[in-house]
């Protein structure tokens, strides 16, 4: 069978862990999809880049992103580049043209995920981004496929690892939050711009992705109430733990009605929980999320939400799915049709 030839774009902390999963477990990603997966090439901002032994031909790195996609012998683009622009008009470009495209870009798919969508249902190609919710947690598969079936009530969860390895080092050891996010950098966790992670803009991200798919609606970032964690000193982190409580930084999603119909509400912000709740125990870099539905009831899912290669293991999980849709020649259904649905987000004309 001919491989299925991806494009990769970027190889930073999730991008290298990609390429050495690819090479690790070629043998056996390749009979579970039927053919085998090849590297068609990886767009870099620097092809001189010292990247370690990576198992990779040097040959491969391009700073030509854009033409990359547009190579005919490409069938899947993966981006871990990240931000709006030029990201957005790369997979614009891929999915019109009817690649598929798995992406770990939640800062994109919460500004202007509509775009992304309409642009999948308009080539017939796939559209997956596991990856950008949770880090390795299958969360939004749940969501978008297995809860189908249900009606979902709430999502509350903790979604952002840097923060919560901030406020666990806090916590546990008194660090200061200086010192606890230089580490969260160094393990890979924070974001290029790490003010995204501490003013909450990167968990805003994942609440919009979270409500749209829950609701099946459109809930951009823009429409999430958010507050970092930047004000939370040593001092409420130490009056909380003589009240029993830790804190910590929750995204809230849930359901509601506002006179003109239903709506839904998002918001990020810490919040002191007892230590007795099931979020308190929840340490490092690891994220979990609670979904609250009307016949499942309760459902919880826990893991390791930032680093490389929990990251890794979900764009791979995406990337299996998409080759094997592209060798039956099938693709799923975009979420563009949701835009349609009554639940609107709160505030919204
Ligand atoms: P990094 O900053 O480590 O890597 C970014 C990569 O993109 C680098 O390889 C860089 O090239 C390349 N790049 C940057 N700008 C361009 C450009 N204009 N053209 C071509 N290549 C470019 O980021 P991460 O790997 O941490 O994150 C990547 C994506 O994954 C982001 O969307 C992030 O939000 C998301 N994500 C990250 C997680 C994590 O734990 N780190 C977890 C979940 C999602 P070069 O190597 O030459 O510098
Ligand atoms: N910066 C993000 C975090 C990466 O700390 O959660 C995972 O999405």
């Amino acid at each position: 069978t001919s491989p299925v030839r991806l494009a990769l774009l970027g190889c930073g902390t999730v991008g290298s862990d990609v390429v050495r999963l690819l090479h690790e477990q070629s043998v056996d990603l390749a009979a579970r999809i039927g053919a085998p997966l090849e590297i068609a090439g990886i767009a870099v901002r620097r092809v001189g880049r010292d990247r370690g032994d990576l198992p990779v031909d040097p040959a491969l790195f391009t700073t030509d992103p854009l033409g990359l996609i547009k190579r005919d012998d490409v069938d899947v683009v993966v981006e871990m580049v990240g931000g709006i622009e030029p990201a957005r008009s790369w997979l614009v470009e891929a999915l019109r043209a009817g690649k598929s495209v798995v992406t770990a870009n939640k800062a994109l798919l919460a500004e202007d995920g509509a775009t992304l969508h309409d642009a999948a249902a308009e080539g017939g190609a796939d559209l997956y981004y596991e990856a950008s919710v949770a880090g390795a947690i299958p969360l939004l598969r749940p969501l978008r496929e297995s809860l189908h079936g249900d009606r979902i009530n709430r999502v509350t969860g903790i979604v952002n690892g840097t923060t919560n390895f901030i406020l666990s080092a806090m916590d546990a050891t008194g660090a200061g939050f200086a010192e606890a996010l230089e580490e969260a950098t160094e393990l890979g966790y924070a974001e290029a711009d790490p003010t995204a992670d501490v003013e909450g803009f990167d968990a805003a991200a994942k609440a919009a992705i979270l409500a749209s798919l829950a609701f099946h609606t459109r809930v951009t970032a823009a429409d999430v109430h958010r507050e970092g964690i930047t004000e939370v000193t040593a001092a409420d982190v130490a009056s909380a733990k003589a009240m029993g409580c830790t804190i910590k930084l929750l995204c809230i999603a849930a359901r509601g009605t506002d006179g003109r119909g239903e709506t839904v509400s998002v918001r990020v912000h810490p919040a002191m929980i007892p230590l007795s709740h099931p979020l308190a125990s929840v340490g490092d870099a690891f994220n979990a999320v609670f979904v609250e539905a009307e016949a499942a009831g309760q459902l919880m899912f826990y893991g390791r939400g930032a680093g490389g290669a929990p990251t890794a293991s979900a764009v791979l999980g995406d990337v299996v799915a998409v080759a094997r849709n592209r060798l039956a020649g099938v693709h799923a259904a975009s979420e563009s049709a949701y835009a349609d649905l009554a639940v609107r987000p709160m505030g919204e004309a």
